[in-house]
């Protein structure tokens, strides 16, 4: 596509393409998207520019079309000018109104999981470049992912834990073992049964990843359980809409109290990103504190509660799996759900966590969806 034409007007620069589309581009925008070395750092990919100078100064002399390719425009305070290719421009334009990308997310029961090995991998292909970013477009696609053959000690968490950034530091610390020892003030350190849930309700930025590697089994029971949280907010969606809109509405908050530290946040069940697609599913009922007598429809926000955990609890959309030593699951916190039924016996896992961001900038680097 080429430009056909521009016309200047008092905020804005009318660009006409040769497809028939017109989009007005604000000077402000222009001046913010400025790649002048005296505006954009190249090395750090940082703003040289002040919010400042950007409101004060977004102010053209000239502007002139080259070739139908680019444009450049002049500034009344600078001799350099900004250079914007036209391709540069059709991208912005179309992406106003949606998310840069979506997640290729395939939402799961089940059922689903029985006829693809997708999410099976080893542990030498963690450290391939395409294995590895087929492990990444898995993580996407189903939210978690198996590995198998993985030497069974926690220094195997640390390794692994590298090719995706670091281990997040924590209460239970950076990379944690933990067996039936009761030796922490938390439910994953009994013997119980977990029901399905999300990890750490009761911090601000919940964990992105997890990832839990079996180090001894020597027991009966204690299958490890992986809900799609998007699966179930999807069928809620559809069977029960006004319950869906109080899991987007309704403040939940989650704390950890115990081990030196009174830890507590909140957040909606279902969170969307501002383009209203659903980013974050965060229910744990071991960590949610009693709802508040201010909160609204009381009566329809714990019907939502029990009828989401009554989904995640259903066989339907249990994937169950008993994790041998030397298996590890891999999974996003921001979406799945995990639990583990009952055991008797010795059992013994090591894990850490990921960050969002930096599970997000794997993402990024390695083009999972390219
Ligand atoms: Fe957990």
């Amino acid at each position: 596509m080429e430009i056909a034409s521009i016309e200047e007007e008092e905020q804005s620069l009318r660009v006409s393409f040769s497809d028939g589309q017109v989009a007005s581009f604000p000077y402000l925008w222009l001046r913010d998207h400025s790649n002048s070395d005296e505006h954009w750092d190249r090395t750090t990919s940082q703003h040289i520019s002040t919010a400042n100078d950007i409101f004060y100064n977004a102010v053209p002399e000239k502007i002139c079309c080259e070739d139908g390719e680019r444009i450049k425009v002049y500034w009344k305070d600078s001799h350099v000018p900004s250079t914007y290719l036209t391709q540069f421009l059709v991208k912005a334009m179309n992406e106003k109104d949606r998310p840069v990308t979506t997640p290729k997310r395939c939402l799961w029961q089940v059922a689903d999981l029985e006829s693809t090995s997708d999410f099976k991998f080893r542990h030498e292909d963690i450290f391939t470049e395409e294995q590895f970013a087929n492990i990444l477009k898995s993580l996407v696609e189903y939210g978690f992912v198996l590995l198998r053959d993985c030497p069974p000690d926690i220094g195997t968490i640390e390794t692994l834990s590298k090719r995706f950034s670091y281990a997040r530091q924590t209460i239970f610390g950076g990379i944690w073992e933990f067996s039936a020892s009761n030796d922490r003030d938390d439910s994953a350190y009994t013997d119980l049964a977990l029901g399905a849930h999300t990890d750490s309700t009761y911090s601000h930025d919940a964990p992105g990843l997890q990832m839990l590697l079996c180090c001894e089994y020597e027991a009966i029971g204690g299958a490890s359980t992986m809900v799609d949280g998007f699966k179930i907010a999807q069928e809620i969606k559809r069977t029960q809409p006004d319950l869906y809109a109080l899991l987007e509405q309704a403040p939940i908050s989650g704390s950890y109290v115990g081990d030196g530290v009174s830890l507590c946040s909140e957040r909606t069940v279902l969170r969307n990103d501002r383009h209203g697609m659903l980013e974050q599913v965060s229910f744990n009922h071991y960590d949610r504190l009693p709802l508040g007598l201010g909160q609204h429809d009381l009566y329809g926000v714990y019907e939502a509660l029990a009828y989401f955990e009554a989904l995640a609890e259903k066989e339907q959309y249990q994937w169950k799996y008993t994790l041998k030593p030397g298996e590890m699951i891999i999974f996003d916190n921001w979406r799945v759900l995990h639990g583990r039924e009952a055991f008797k016996g010795k059992r013994k896992l090591a894990g850490c966590y990921i960050n969002r961001e930096d599970f997000e900038s794997t993402l990024r680097l390695n083009n999972p969806n390219d």
